[in-house]
């Protein structure tokens, strides 16, 4: 059997790992371990997804927590090392952009384990974020690139990586939703906040170029107030985005705002429940950019570039400058958003299209490849 660690650290990781763990469990040639670096430790950034999606416990619990940039990927990789020496994983698999990615992909390539990157390939070009920073790092140094959309088949491409370690698998964060599809559906988190009567929009908000300076927050909170006498908000908050609300005093104004609820950000089933009945959301998410598009729902994201760009081109996503949201937010009520579509391998099946890859690479199959994207 082939050990395979899937390593998890944060909340959009676990809707990347828990397609595939399922997917590498029904074989009988790999054992799925699950590491967790515990880089997200809230119950409710962490715990709920395992519950919600299903995964038992992680396996390993890295316990690293929070801490600077260089604390968290030092401590990752330092508490990794001892796992992986241990452990010996015949493969890596680190999935996103998030700091353990990068801490992880570091640990294996040095200890020349094969590292497989869930999710390679998108490029923000924007090197303030410091997930671009981890994307580079990562596509930099693994051995197996599967990519979710054709434009970062193209950005690996063009950054020297052989063809031949590129998959095209599509975007695996849709095979979650699809497998929890009726779950979500049955969540009634729409009925719990009184949302049945009128139009709402969900928002979620963490990106440090919008929170943490109160030069970028205290104007998104007033159009967050502006907004709500357009449609009703969610806004389900973030830590990283709660902190810096109590810190700027922001959180009164937008407790006492009429027509803005807020929560504390929700479980898998209870947020995509909310997502589903939205007439828009307004994010940063990165994740979230590619759900709506799969679900044609009008996202208007708060940022100045997106390492996914087919949720432009193709689905219903928009780059929305802070002073514009409420009137944008306006236009949607008024009926006024772009349809989409959604991107191709968008379609649930990601899991099984990076299982085949793995068997094949492993010297397990001889499949073909999928479909790869010329350099432009
Ligand atoms: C991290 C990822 C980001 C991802 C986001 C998803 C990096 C560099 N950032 O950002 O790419 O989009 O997760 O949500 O890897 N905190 C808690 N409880 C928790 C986790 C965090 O209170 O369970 C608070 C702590 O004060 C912490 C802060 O949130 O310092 C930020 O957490 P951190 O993991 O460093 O970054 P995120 O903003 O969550
Ligand atoms: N999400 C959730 N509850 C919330 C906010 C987000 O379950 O309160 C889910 C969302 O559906 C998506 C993922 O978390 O699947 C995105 O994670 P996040 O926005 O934290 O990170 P990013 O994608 O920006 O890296």
């Amino acid at each position: 059997m082939l050990k395979v660690h899937l390593i998890a650290a944060a909340r959009p990781n676990f809707m990347k790992v828990a397609p595939l763990y399922r997917a590498l469990c029904h074989t009988d040639w790999a054992a799925p371990v699950i590491v967790h670096t515990g880089q997200h430790y809230d119950a409710n950034m962490s715990d709920a997804f395992f519950r919600d999606l299903q995964m038992p416990p992680p396996a390993f619990h890295l316990e690293v927590g929070s801490g600077s940039h260089a604390e968290q990927l030092g401590g990752v990789m330092v508490a990794y090392e001892k796992v992986a020496l241990s452990e010996r994983p015949d493969w890596i698999i680190v999935v996103g952009d998030v700091n353990s990615t990068a801490a992880c992909a570091l640990v294996g390539a040095k200890l020349g384990i094969p590292v497989i990157h869930l999710e390679a390939g998108l490029r923000s070009g924007d090197r303030r974020m410091p997930e671009e920073i981890n994307r580079l790092v990562t596509d930099a140094i693994c051995d197996v690139y599967w990519t979710p959309s054709p434009d970062a088949d193209v950005h690996l491409l063009r950054e020297g990586v052989d063809a031949a370690k590129i998959d095209f698998v599509g975007n695996i964060m849709i095979d979650s939703y699809e497998m929890m599809r009726e779950a979500i559906a049955a969540e009634r988190t729409r009925e719990a906040l009184g949302l049945l009567d009128s139009p709402y929009a969900v928002v979620t908000l963490h990106r440090p170029s919008n929170v943490d300076s109160e030069a970028a927050l205290r104007p998104l909170v007033n159009q967050l107030l502006a907004s709500a006498a357009h449609l009703k908000l969610v806004f389900a908050v973030h830590p990283r985005t709660r902190k810096r609300l109590e810190d700027f005093g922001l959180s009164g104004m937008l407790e006492a705002a009429p027509g803005i609820i807020l929560t504390a950000p929700l479980g898998y089933l209870q947020f995509m429940n909310l997502v589903c009945g939205a007439a828009a959301v307004v994010t940063d998410s990165g994740g979230v950019q590619e759900e709506t598009t799969y679900l044609g729902i009008p996202c208007l994201t708060l940022r100045e570039n997106t390492e996914r760009p087919v949720t432009i081109s193709q689905g219903t996503n928009r780059l929305v400058p802070t002073p514009a949201l409420a009137a944008h937010l306006a236009s949607v009520v008024e009926g006024r958003w772009p349809k989409g579509t959604r991107p191709v391998l968008w379609d649930g099946h990601a899991a099984e299209r990076c299982v085949a890859s793995l068997r094949r690479r492993a010297g397990l199959a001889r499949t073909t490849g999928h479909r790869r994207v010329a350099l432009a």
